[in-house]
């Protein structure tokens, strides 16, 4: 039966090819009806727009270009209602659930502390180009994070109380913004991750701290790791390496939309890049939260780039192992003089 519409839309199509006096009785009762709706309501064309919005309909037009002769794309509202709702709702809602969470962790645990006192003396844990790396990535990943945030989410949150001047001046600093360091943000993340991939290797015992990261933060247990424990090590691929080339390589598509992309292709890359930039933001609270305020001077290791033994054993027992046997070399040589020394609160 499709075959026969089909053959029959084709044949009536070179019909009205064939011999355009034929349309006009076809068309003759419609464009009475546009005359009479004319009438009645100027300016409302809207059978003609509902032809020409007609599933994948392509029209002749004077303009060159892919798909310049459809002029309304209908996949461009169910885009729409994607990103108003699904991505937007269940986004929003992620967000403000992984903030309550941390909060909660924070405030009924509070950070985790290590059992014995600091012996004074440090351990280097980063080098100075690994620091640099890491707070290049960080810096122009929160840029992108909350410029990202206020493309989504600022119309609903900021609009209400900055009004339409100041909102439309914010967005358009911060959407010129998150173009702009988008690119730097992926090249320090490149930069960043070939110096931390042997770390990152997984090792059996990273299922031990697993199974055991709970307990880490609800009874402040000790459960030994490498250089990175297992946590780190799941950021470090799903996050930094994984998440970063999907939200990047949709990014740059988005960037740069003079490959002849079709509305389609940027809508789905669009889909695909918010999820990714969601999620990664969504586990990255975790990381900030363990690097600031959760574990105690964890924020010193990547600052000084120097961590005191003490905090090395207990956090990180078989690298502290390691670097205490002389199994591995120091990252960063030996102790500066005037480096920072860490007080017992
Ligand atoms: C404000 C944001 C951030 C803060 C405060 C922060 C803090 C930290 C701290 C304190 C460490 C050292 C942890 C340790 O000694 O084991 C660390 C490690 C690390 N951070 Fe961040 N970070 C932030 C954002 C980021 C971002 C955006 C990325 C990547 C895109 C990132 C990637 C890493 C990596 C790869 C490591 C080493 C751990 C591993 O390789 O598994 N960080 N961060």
């Amino acid at each position: 039966m499709p075959k026969l519409i089909r053959l029959t839309r084709w044949a009536l199509a070179a019909l009205v090819f064939a011999f355009p006096a034929a349309a006009p009785a076809q068309g003759k009762p419609a464009d009475n009806t546009q005359a009479e709706r004319q009438q009645t309501q100027p300016y409302n064309n809207a059978p003609v727009w509902r032809e020409v919005r007609k599933e994948g309909q392509e029209y002749v037009t004077t303009v060159k270009g892919r798909e310049t002769g459809v002029l309304v794309q209908s996949a461009g509202e169910t885009w729409r209602q994607i990103r108003n709702g699904p991505v937007t709702v269940w986004g929003g809602f992620a967000i403000l659930i992984v903030v309550a969470v941390l909060a909660g962790i924070y405030f009924s645990f509070g950070p985790l502390k290590t059992h014995d006192k600091p012996t004074g003396r440090l351990m280097p844990r980063f080098t100075q180009f690994e620091r640099w790396a890491h707070w290049t990535s960080a810096i122009s990943f929160c840029v992108l994070a909350v410029s990202g945030l206020v493309m989504l989410f600022g119309k609903h949150v900021l609009l209400p109380v900055t009004g339409y001047t100041l909102f439309g001046w914010l967005a358009s600093l911060l959407k010129n913004l998150h173009n702009f360091v988008g690119p730097v943000f992926l090249l320090s993340v490149i930069v960043m991750v070939p110096n931390l991939v042997r770390d990152n290797l997984p090792k059996s015992y990273d299922f031990n701290w697993f199974a055991k990261a709970w307990a880490m933060f609800a009874r402040n247990e000790h459960v030994p790791s490498g250089r990175f424990n297992g946590g780190e090590k799941a950021w470090f691929w799903g996050c930094v390496v994984g998440l970063t080339l999907l939200s990047a390589v949709t990014g740059l598509i988005l960037l740069f939309p003079n490959f002849d992309q079709t509305r389609a292709t940027m809508q789905l890359t669009w889909i695909f890049h918010a999820i990714s930039a969601l999620l990664f933001m969504l586990v990255a609270l975790g990381h900030i939260y363990v690097g600031t305020i959760g574990v105690e001077d964890a924020y010193q290791a990547m600052r000084s780039g120097y961590v005191d033994e003490t905090w090395a054993k207990e956090h990180h027992e078989y690298w502290y192992n390691e670097m205490k046997s002389g199994a591995r070399s120091a990252a960063g040589g030996a102790v500066p003089a005037g480096a920072p020394r860490a007080e017992r609160k």
